[in-house]
This record gives structure tokens, C-alpha cells and sequence, in this order.
């Protein structure tokens, strides 16, 4: 299926999770083992006890604070499943290594790896010379995916079986106002994982590219703007885990947001610069 359009095949429309076959695949077993970056809060954290809920899933935890990673622990051995706490920097490509072996060693061969971990540092115009800030977003949203899926893909390979999986973002879709490094970010993060999926067609390993509208979560919390068809973690969790169980291409919700980010999509650039143009964040 030809589904690019020029020599921007990343720009092509991104097809709904409703409107694509399915990827083949067997159903979940209970006693999967997974990896989540980005487990000790929000989505991650209510994923991590969704899936031990549903799938008795054994969950190597991947984030910063250790603190909060033991607290989901808790969280994911209270659901029924088990859970090993990883500390790490998604950015730090060795201790990304060192966190997949150590799951390996305790749990077994990944099944599924969830590159969730991402940070959404808006951009106001008073800081565009501020560089670190740009790759600050860049290095944990993308590189950081990249680094669980190198650490992942070859045994998946070698074995010729297993999942992974990215939380995008809906604000990937398109430009947004504020958000330059957050949305190039988001939409780099699609077009990755678009590219692996045509790679690894074939060879058992399924590939599922997450773009989620808004979640109530820490990062959400300190949004000071409007939040159109806000959505409880609980509930996002619980989507994802369906979309995850049938091994989606794509999980993308609520689907008010969805077919907004469309609209905008399909819109003229002009229209487009109308509308949004000029915009500030309110403070
Ligand atoms: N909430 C929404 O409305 C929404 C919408 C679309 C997409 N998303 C995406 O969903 C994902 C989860 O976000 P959330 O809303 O659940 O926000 P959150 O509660 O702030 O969670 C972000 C997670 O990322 C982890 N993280 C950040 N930097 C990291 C690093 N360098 N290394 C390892 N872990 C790191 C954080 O853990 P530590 O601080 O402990 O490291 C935390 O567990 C993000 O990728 C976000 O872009 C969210």
C-alpha cells in the first residue's frame, strides 16, 4: 500500500487505529515480560498496573526516581503481577543497556518494550536562543526511544518474536504554537517508529505507535490552558492495553482529538497560520 505522498513518505497521512488491518499476532499470555520507560508517573505508572491487572504481566520499571518507581511496584504486585524497579536516564544509552539485561537476567526474553518516558518543555519565543532546552526535549523524547529499541531489537530478531511500542502524541500531527521542540519531537518519535515497522514486517516483531490527545498527569497538571475532552490515566491505560493486547499499528484517542489534529492537518498552510499564528502561552 502506497501510502506516501512525494518524497515526505513521514508527512503521509497517518492512518486511525480503526481503519487499518491488524498486525498478526498471537493474544498476550499472562506472565509477559515487559519494559515500560517513564514508569514512575502518570501514564506509564497506570499502564504498568493495567497490564499486571490484565495480563500478569512481570515489569522491569524504567525512570529517574527510584523512590516513585518502588511505590508502582508495589502498585504492580498489589494487580497481580511483578515488578522489577530499573533506575535510569532513557538519554544514558548504557544504563538503558545495563536495565534490559538486568530484566533479562530476573524476568526472561522481553516481549514488549513500551518507550513512554518524554518530557513536553514548552518553547516561548523569550527563549528560542535557549539550545539546551531544544535537545533537552529531542534527547529524551526520541533518542530516548531509540535507546530501549536498540537495546531490545536484536534478541527480539534473534528470537523472531516480540513488540514494541512508542507514546507519541497527537500534537506530532502538526506544528503547534509554543511547542516546536515537543511536537518535532512527537512527530520525529511517529516517523521512527513508522520506518521500523516496514523494516521488521515480516521477521515476528510488531510495532505500535501511540498517539494519545490529553491525559490527566503531572505533565498535563501544569498546563495553564484549555484541555479539550481531557482524558483520566486510568482510562488511557486501559485503551492502551486493548490496543497493545491486539498488537495495533496505531492507538490513537480520544478520537474528538484525533479528528481535530486531522482537520488541522488537512487544513492550507494559510488557514492554518490564521488560526493558530501568533499565538502566546498564557503564563
Ligand atoms: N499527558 C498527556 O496529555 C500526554 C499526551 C500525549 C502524549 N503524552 C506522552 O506520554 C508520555 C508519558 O507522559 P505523562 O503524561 O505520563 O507525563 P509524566 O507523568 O510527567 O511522566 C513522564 C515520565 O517520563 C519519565 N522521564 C522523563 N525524563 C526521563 C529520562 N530522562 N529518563 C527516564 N525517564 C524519564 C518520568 O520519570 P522520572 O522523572 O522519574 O525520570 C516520568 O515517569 C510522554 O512521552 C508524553 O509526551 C502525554
Amino acid at each position: 500500500m502506497n501510502r506516501g505522498h512525494g518524497i515526505y513518505p513521514c508527512m503521509s497521512e497517518i492512518h486511525t487505529s480503526s481503519n487499518i488491518p491488524q498486525q498478526s499476532a498471537t493474544k498476550h499470555s499472562p506472565g509477559k515480560v515487559i519494559v515500560i520507560t517513564g514508569a514512575s508517573s502518570g501514564i506509564g505508572a497506570q499502564l504498568a498496573v493495567t497490564l499486571a491487572r490484565h495480563w500478569n504481566a512481570r515489569i522491569g520499571l524504567m525512570a529517574r526516581r527510584a523512590e516513585q518507581l518502588e511505590e508502582v511496584a508495589n502498585q504492580v504486585r498489589n494487580a497481580g503481577g511483578e515488578a522489577e524497579v530499573l533506575p535510569c536516564d532513557v538519554v544514558d544509552d548504557e544504563s538503558v543497556r545495563r536495565s534490559i539485561g538486568q530484566v533479562e537476567r530476573q524476568f526472561g526474553p522481553i516481549d514488549l518494550a513500551i518507550a513512554n518516558a518524554g518530557i513536553a518543555d514548552p518553547l516561548p519565543v523569550h527563549r528560542m536562543g535557549d539550545s539546551s532546552l531544544v535537545q533537552r526535549v529531542f534527547r529524551i523524547n526520541l533518542e530516548g526511544a531509540a535507546n530501549l529499541f536498540a537495546a531490545v531489537l536484536p534478541q527480539m530478531l534473534e528470537r523472531g518474536e516480540g513488540h514494541i511500542a512508542a507514546v507519541s502524541s497527537i500534537a506530532g500531527f502538526r506544528g503547534l504554537p509554543g511547542s516546536a521542540p515537543y511536537c518535532a519531537s512527537k512527530a520525529g518519535l511517529s516517523c521512527y517508529l513508522e520506518s521500523l515497522r516496514l523494516d521488521l514486517k515480516g521477521r515476528g516483531i510488531a510495532v505500535t505507535t501511540i498517539h494519545p490527545g490529553f491525559v490527566a498527569t503531572p505533565m498535563t497538571d501544569r498546563n495553564r490552558f484549555p484541555m479539550p475532552f481531557m482524558m483520566s490515566s486510568e482510562r488511557a491505560a486501559t485503551i492502551l492495553e486493548r490496543g497493545l493486547r491486539r498488537r495495533k499499528r496505531e492507538i490513537n484517542f480520544p478520537w474528538q482529538m484525533v479528528g481535530a489534529m486531522r482537520l488541522l492537518r488537512a487544513m492550507p498552510d494559510w488557514m492554518f497560520d490564521l488560526a493558530l499564528g501568533g499565538r502566546r502561552l498564557p503564563k
